[in-house]
Protein backbone atom coordinates (compact mmCIF):
# COMPACT_ATOMS: atom_id res chain seq x y z
CA UNK A 1 0.00 0.00 0.00
CA UNK A 2 1.93 3.39 -0.88
CA UNK A 3 1.28 6.07 1.82
CA UNK A 4 -1.54 7.90 0.42
CA UNK A 5 -3.44 4.64 -0.25
CA UNK A 6 -6.01 4.24 2.77
CA UNK A 7 -8.71 1.49 2.88
CA UNK A 8 -12.12 3.25 3.75
CA UNK A 9 -12.63 0.84 6.33
CA UNK A 10 -15.89 0.98 8.03
CA UNK A 11 -17.49 4.18 5.87
CA UNK A 12 -20.50 2.09 3.85
CA UNK A 13 -19.91 4.01 0.58
CA UNK A 14 -16.92 3.19 0.57
CA UNK A 15 -16.36 0.00 2.21
CA UNK A 16 -13.80 -2.66 0.96
CA UNK A 17 -12.73 -0.08 -1.67
CA UNK A 18 -9.13 1.44 -1.86
CA UNK A 19 -8.49 5.08 -2.97
CA UNK A 20 -6.18 7.14 -3.62
CA UNK A 21 -6.32 10.48 -1.57
CA UNK A 22 -5.70 13.73 -3.84
CA UNK A 23 -2.66 15.71 -2.81
CA UNK A 24 -1.77 19.17 -4.17
CA UNK A 25 1.71 17.11 -5.51
CA UNK A 26 -1.08 14.79 -7.12
CA UNK A 27 -2.43 17.66 -8.72
CA UNK A 28 1.17 18.53 -10.49
CA UNK A 29 0.93 15.27 -11.93
CA UNK A 30 -2.01 15.34 -13.43
CA UNK A 31 -1.36 18.37 -15.13
CA UNK A 32 1.95 16.60 -16.17
CA UNK A 33 0.24 13.80 -17.57
CA UNK A 34 -2.64 16.14 -19.26
CA UNK A 35 -5.66 14.47 -16.87
CA UNK A 36 -8.21 17.01 -16.35
CA UNK A 37 -8.94 18.14 -12.70
CA UNK A 38 -12.25 18.38 -11.90
CA UNK A 39 -12.67 20.60 -8.84
CA UNK A 40 -16.36 21.96 -7.23
CA UNK A 41 -17.03 23.68 -4.27
CA UNK A 42 -19.47 21.88 -1.15
CA UNK A 43 -19.57 23.99 2.34
CA UNK A 44 -21.62 20.97 4.24
CA UNK A 45 -21.46 17.40 4.96
CA UNK A 46 -24.16 15.71 3.22
CA UNK A 47 -22.69 17.20 -0.09
CA UNK A 48 -19.37 17.05 0.71
CA UNK A 49 -20.01 13.26 0.80
CA UNK A 50 -21.78 13.31 -2.31
CA UNK A 51 -19.14 15.43 -4.29
CA UNK A 52 -16.42 12.93 -2.90
CA UNK A 53 -18.26 9.51 -3.60
CA UNK A 54 -18.84 11.98 -7.43
CA UNK A 55 -14.58 11.60 -7.67
CA UNK A 56 -14.30 15.11 -8.35
CA UNK A 57 -10.42 15.77 -7.82
CA UNK A 58 -10.40 18.72 -5.45
CA UNK A 59 -13.08 20.11 -2.84
CA UNK A 60 -13.74 23.61 -2.02
CA UNK A 61 -15.04 25.10 0.85
CA UNK A 62 -15.54 28.26 -0.95
CA UNK A 63 -16.37 31.82 1.14
CA UNK A 64 -19.02 32.12 -1.49
CA UNK A 65 -20.63 30.14 0.84
CA UNK A 66 -21.44 33.67 2.22
CA UNK A 67 -23.97 33.74 -0.81
CA UNK A 68 -25.15 30.50 -1.66
CA UNK A 69 -25.48 29.29 1.81
CA UNK A 70 -25.79 32.22 4.10
CA UNK A 71 -27.61 34.46 1.77
CA UNK A 72 -24.84 37.73 1.34
CA UNK A 73 -24.88 39.95 -1.17
CA UNK A 74 -21.03 39.16 -1.65
CA UNK A 75 -18.72 37.03 -0.30
CA UNK A 76 -16.92 39.56 2.41
CA UNK A 77 -18.77 38.72 5.23
CA UNK A 78 -17.97 35.56 5.94
CA UNK A 79 -15.98 35.08 9.49
CA UNK A 80 -13.20 32.99 9.73
CA UNK A 81 -15.30 31.31 12.55
CA UNK A 82 -17.66 30.64 9.85
CA UNK A 83 -15.53 29.16 7.65
CA UNK A 84 -13.87 26.54 10.16
CA UNK A 85 -17.13 25.18 10.70
CA UNK A 86 -17.86 24.47 7.37
CA UNK A 87 -14.50 23.27 6.56
CA UNK A 88 -14.80 20.84 9.73
CA UNK A 89 -18.20 19.46 8.38
CA UNK A 90 -16.55 18.85 5.01
CA UNK A 91 -13.49 17.84 6.04
CA UNK A 92 -15.64 14.94 8.23
CA UNK A 93 -17.28 13.86 4.72
CA UNK A 94 -14.24 13.98 2.45
CA UNK A 95 -11.97 10.77 1.95
CA UNK A 96 -10.36 11.35 -1.56
CA UNK A 97 -10.88 14.57 -2.42
CA UNK A 98 -8.03 16.87 -1.90
CA UNK A 99 -9.94 19.59 0.48
CA UNK A 100 -9.25 23.46 -0.08
CA UNK A 101 -10.24 26.36 2.97
CA UNK A 102 -10.97 29.86 1.17
CA UNK A 103 -9.29 32.45 3.15
CA UNK A 104 -12.52 34.99 3.78
CA UNK A 105 -11.72 38.34 3.51
CA UNK A 106 -10.13 40.43 5.91
CA UNK A 107 -8.19 37.14 7.18
CA UNK A 108 -5.02 37.81 5.51
CA UNK A 109 -5.21 41.58 4.12
CA UNK A 110 -3.96 43.18 7.53
CA UNK A 111 -0.69 41.28 7.45
CA UNK A 112 1.02 38.16 6.51
CA UNK A 113 1.55 36.99 10.20
CA UNK A 114 -2.05 37.23 9.88
CA UNK A 115 -2.48 35.36 7.30
CA UNK A 116 -0.31 32.50 8.24
CA UNK A 117 -1.48 32.34 11.48
CA UNK A 118 -5.39 32.13 9.77
CA UNK A 119 -4.34 29.84 7.65
CA UNK A 120 -2.84 27.49 10.30
CA UNK A 121 -6.10 28.07 11.81
CA UNK A 122 -7.41 25.83 8.95
CA UNK A 123 -5.30 23.29 8.70
CA UNK A 124 -4.78 22.28 12.68
CA UNK A 125 -8.54 22.76 13.62
CA UNK A 126 -10.46 21.98 10.56
CA UNK A 127 -8.26 19.53 8.65
CA UNK A 128 -7.83 21.38 5.53
CA UNK A 129 -5.52 20.29 3.00
CA UNK A 130 -4.88 23.36 1.58
CA UNK A 131 -5.58 27.20 1.49
CA UNK A 132 -7.07 29.85 -0.84
CA UNK A 133 -5.83 33.26 -1.26
CA UNK A 134 -7.16 35.66 -3.56
CA UNK A 135 -4.72 38.32 -5.47
CA UNK A 136 -0.92 38.38 -6.45
CA UNK A 137 -0.15 38.14 -2.53
CA UNK A 138 3.64 36.35 -3.38
CA UNK A 139 4.90 37.42 0.29
CA UNK A 140 2.11 35.60 2.13
CA UNK A 141 2.20 32.64 -0.57
CA UNK A 142 6.41 32.17 0.81
CA UNK A 143 5.14 32.70 3.98
CA UNK A 144 2.53 30.33 3.69
CA UNK A 145 4.48 27.74 1.83
CA UNK A 146 7.50 28.57 4.77
CA UNK A 147 5.21 26.89 7.39
CA UNK A 148 4.05 23.79 5.25
CA UNK A 149 1.04 25.09 4.20
CA UNK A 150 0.07 24.52 0.27
CA UNK A 151 -1.47 27.47 -1.63
CA UNK A 152 -3.78 27.85 -4.50
CA UNK A 153 -3.82 31.16 -5.66
CA UNK A 154 -6.93 33.24 -7.53
CA UNK A 155 -6.62 35.46 -10.25
CA UNK A 156 -8.88 37.32 -12.12
CA UNK A 157 -12.17 38.26 -11.38
CA UNK A 158 -11.39 38.08 -7.44
CA UNK A 159 -15.13 38.83 -5.56
CA UNK A 160 -13.61 39.93 -2.39
CA UNK A 161 -12.09 42.94 -4.14
CA UNK A 162 -15.76 43.47 -5.64
CA UNK A 163 -15.71 46.89 -4.62
CA UNK A 164 -12.62 48.24 -6.31
CA UNK A 165 -13.67 46.05 -9.33
CA UNK A 166 -17.14 47.77 -9.33
CA UNK A 167 -18.47 44.95 -9.52
CA UNK A 168 -18.30 41.13 -10.39
CA UNK A 169 -16.80 42.04 -13.56
CA UNK A 170 -14.52 40.38 -16.25
CA UNK A 171 -11.02 41.10 -16.15
CA UNK A 172 -8.10 40.99 -17.82
CA UNK A 173 -10.09 42.86 -21.11
CA UNK A 174 -6.72 44.62 -22.88
CA UNK A 175 -3.16 43.12 -24.00
CA UNK A 176 -1.78 44.93 -21.20
CA UNK A 177 -4.41 43.92 -18.14
CA UNK A 178 -3.72 39.95 -19.83
CA UNK A 179 0.05 41.05 -19.39
CA UNK A 180 0.29 41.70 -16.20
CA UNK A 181 -2.10 38.91 -15.30
CA UNK A 182 -0.07 36.10 -16.97
CA UNK A 183 3.09 38.41 -15.11
CA UNK A 184 1.49 37.72 -11.82
CA UNK A 185 0.63 34.21 -12.43
CA UNK A 186 4.16 33.62 -12.63
CA UNK A 187 5.38 35.22 -9.64
CA UNK A 188 2.99 33.36 -7.67
CA UNK A 189 4.25 29.97 -8.87
CA UNK A 190 7.83 31.45 -8.22
CA UNK A 191 6.36 32.28 -5.07
CA UNK A 192 5.66 28.52 -4.36
CA UNK A 193 1.63 28.00 -5.10
CA UNK A 194 0.41 24.90 -5.73
CA UNK A 195 -2.33 25.70 -8.33
CA UNK A 196 -4.14 28.79 -9.67
CA UNK A 197 -7.93 29.30 -10.10
CA UNK A 198 -8.15 31.48 -12.90
CA UNK A 199 -11.88 33.22 -12.95
CA UNK A 200 -13.49 35.26 -15.20
CA UNK A 201 -11.51 36.40 -17.84
CA UNK A 202 -10.78 35.51 -21.57
CA UNK A 203 -10.47 32.16 -22.34
CA UNK A 204 -7.34 33.65 -25.08
CA UNK A 205 -5.31 35.20 -21.46
CA UNK A 206 -6.12 31.82 -19.05
CA UNK A 207 -4.74 29.76 -22.26
CA UNK A 208 -1.79 31.65 -22.48
CA UNK A 209 -1.10 31.45 -18.42
CA UNK A 210 -2.08 27.53 -18.45
CA UNK A 211 0.53 26.71 -21.16
CA UNK A 212 3.18 29.15 -19.50
CA UNK A 213 2.70 27.56 -16.08
CA UNK A 214 4.26 24.09 -14.41
CA UNK A 215 1.23 24.49 -11.76
CA UNK A 216 -2.28 23.54 -13.05
CA UNK A 217 -4.82 26.19 -13.68
CA UNK A 218 -8.45 25.50 -12.80
CA UNK A 219 -10.89 27.28 -14.64
CA UNK A 220 -14.23 29.06 -13.86
CA UNK A 221 -15.81 31.53 -16.32
CA UNK A 222 -12.19 31.25 -17.84
CA UNK A 223 -12.68 28.79 -20.97
CA UNK A 224 -11.97 25.43 -21.48
CA UNK A 225 -8.43 25.51 -21.75
CA UNK A 226 -7.01 25.68 -18.40
CA UNK A 227 -5.73 22.24 -16.59
CA UNK A 228 -8.94 21.99 -14.30
CA UNK A 229 -12.29 23.02 -13.83
CA UNK A 230 -14.42 24.39 -10.78
CA UNK A 231 -17.72 25.68 -10.51
CA UNK A 232 -20.13 26.51 -7.56
CA UNK A 233 -22.02 23.79 -6.04
CA UNK A 234 -25.45 25.48 -6.24
CA UNK A 235 -24.65 26.87 -9.53
CA UNK A 236 -24.50 23.47 -11.22
CA UNK A 237 -27.17 22.21 -9.55
CA UNK A 238 -29.70 24.96 -9.66
CA UNK A 239 -29.95 26.46 -5.94
CA UNK A 240 -28.25 29.69 -6.14
CA UNK A 241 -32.07 31.34 -7.10
CA UNK A 242 -29.87 33.67 -9.52
CA UNK A 243 -29.62 33.68 -13.61
CA UNK A 244 -26.93 31.55 -14.52
CA UNK A 245 -23.81 33.31 -15.56
CA UNK A 246 -22.40 32.91 -19.23
CA UNK A 247 -20.07 30.29 -18.21
CA UNK A 248 -21.95 28.01 -15.76
CA UNK A 249 -23.66 24.72 -17.04
CA UNK A 250 -26.77 23.53 -14.73
CA UNK A 251 -26.54 19.66 -14.68
CA UNK A 252 -29.64 19.14 -12.67
CA UNK A 253 -32.53 20.91 -11.55
CA UNK A 254 -32.32 20.80 -7.27
CA UNK A 255 -34.85 23.52 -7.00
CA UNK A 256 -37.71 21.87 -8.61
CA UNK A 257 -36.75 18.43 -7.28
CA UNK A 258 -36.55 19.57 -3.68
CA UNK A 259 -40.05 21.83 -4.04
CA UNK A 260 -42.11 19.01 -5.66
CA UNK A 261 -40.74 16.41 -2.95
CA UNK A 262 -40.94 18.81 0.18
CA UNK A 263 -44.80 20.37 -1.68
CA UNK A 264 -45.44 16.66 -1.79
CA UNK A 265 -44.51 16.10 1.78
CA UNK A 266 -46.40 19.17 3.13
CA UNK A 267 -49.93 17.62 1.45
CA UNK A 268 -49.25 14.07 2.34
CA UNK A 269 -49.23 15.71 6.41
CA UNK A 270 -52.37 17.85 5.53
CA UNK A 271 -54.18 14.81 4.50
CA UNK A 272 -52.91 13.09 7.29
CA UNK A 273 -51.54 10.07 4.77
CA UNK A 274 -48.16 10.53 6.43
CA UNK A 275 -47.22 8.77 8.44
CA UNK A 276 -49.07 6.03 7.82
CA UNK A 277 -49.72 2.81 10.52
CA UNK A 278 -46.31 0.97 8.85
CA UNK A 279 -44.27 3.99 9.09
CA UNK A 280 -45.22 4.37 13.08
CA UNK A 281 -43.73 2.16 16.15
CA UNK A 282 -46.55 0.02 17.99
CA UNK A 283 -46.64 -1.72 21.30
CA UNK A 284 -46.58 -5.48 21.62
CA UNK A 285 -49.69 -7.42 20.80
CA UNK A 286 -49.21 -8.63 24.94
CA UNK A 287 -49.82 -5.04 26.19
CA UNK A 288 -52.18 -3.92 23.43
CA UNK A 289 -54.58 -7.08 24.25
CA UNK A 290 -54.21 -5.82 28.23
CA UNK A 291 -51.91 -9.42 28.56
CA UNK A 292 -49.01 -9.10 31.67
CA UNK A 293 -46.01 -8.07 30.15
CA UNK A 294 -42.66 -7.00 31.80
CA UNK A 295 -42.06 -3.49 31.56
CA UNK A 296 -38.34 -4.93 30.39
CA UNK A 297 -40.17 -7.31 27.98
CA UNK A 298 -42.13 -4.43 26.44
CA UNK A 299 -38.90 -2.06 26.27
CA UNK A 300 -36.92 -4.87 23.93
CA UNK A 301 -40.07 -5.23 21.90
CA UNK A 302 -40.25 -1.85 20.75
CA UNK A 303 -36.82 -0.80 21.19
CA UNK A 304 -35.46 -3.75 19.17
CA UNK A 305 -37.78 -1.83 16.60
CA UNK A 306 -36.28 0.92 16.80
CA UNK A 307 -32.67 -0.25 17.05
CA UNK A 308 -33.22 -1.49 13.06
CA UNK A 309 -33.52 2.28 12.19
CA UNK A 310 -31.45 3.80 14.84
CA UNK A 311 -28.76 1.07 14.93
CA UNK A 312 -26.05 1.48 18.01
CA UNK A 313 -26.99 5.01 18.60
CA UNK A 314 -29.81 4.29 20.26
CA UNK A 315 -28.41 2.24 22.53
CA UNK A 316 -26.07 5.52 24.28
O1 LIG B 1 -15.56 30.86 -3.19
C1 LIG B 1 -15.63 30.21 -4.24
O2 LIG B 1 -16.56 29.45 -4.51
C2 LIG B 1 -14.54 30.37 -5.20
C3 LIG B 1 -14.67 29.68 -6.52
C4 LIG B 1 -15.58 30.46 -7.37
C5 LIG B 1 -13.37 29.46 -7.16
O3 LIG B 1 -13.60 31.05 -4.92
Amino acid sequence: MSLSNFSAGADPAHSGSQLTKVTMPALADMKRQGKPISALTAYDYATARVVDEAGIDLMLVGDSLAMVVLGHENTLAVTMDEMLHHTRAVRRAVRRALVVADMPFGSYHGSTEAGVANAIRFIKEAGAEAVKVEGPRTELVRALVEAEIPVVCHLGLTPQSVHRMGGFRVQARTADAARRLRADARALERAGAGAIVLEGIPREAAAAITAELQIPTIGIGAGPDCDGQILVFHDLVNLSFAPAAKFVRRYADAATLFRSAIEHYREDVEHRTFPSDRESYHLPAEVREGRPMSAEDADAVVNNDALQDFGEFSRS
